[in-house]
């Protein structure tokens, strides 16, 4: 099974907005639990992510 990669990596891709984000929590993805979020959660758990990456997105 693949290993999560952990959020800091996640947000230095250039693909991660909280669009992206926003869109892959909403789908599945092989090795990963179907997290349910609520639209909130979502928002929140998004902004946290971009967060730890590049401050210009
Ligand atoms: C709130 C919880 C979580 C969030 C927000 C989250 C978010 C993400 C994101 C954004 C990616 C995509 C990285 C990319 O595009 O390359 C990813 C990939 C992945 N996550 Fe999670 N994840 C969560 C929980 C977990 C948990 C609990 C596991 C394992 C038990 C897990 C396993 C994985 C794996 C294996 C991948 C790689 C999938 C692949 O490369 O095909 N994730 N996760």
């Amino acid at each position: 099974m693949a290993t999560a990669p952990p959020f800091q990596l996640v947000a230095r891709m250039p693909s991660t907005t909280r669009l992206a984000l926003h869109v892959f929590l909403r789908t599945s993805h092989a090795g990963m639990p179907n997290i349910v979020l609520t639209e909130q959660e979502l928002d929140e758990l998004a902004a946290y992510i971009v967060s730890l990456g590049p401050s210009d997105k």
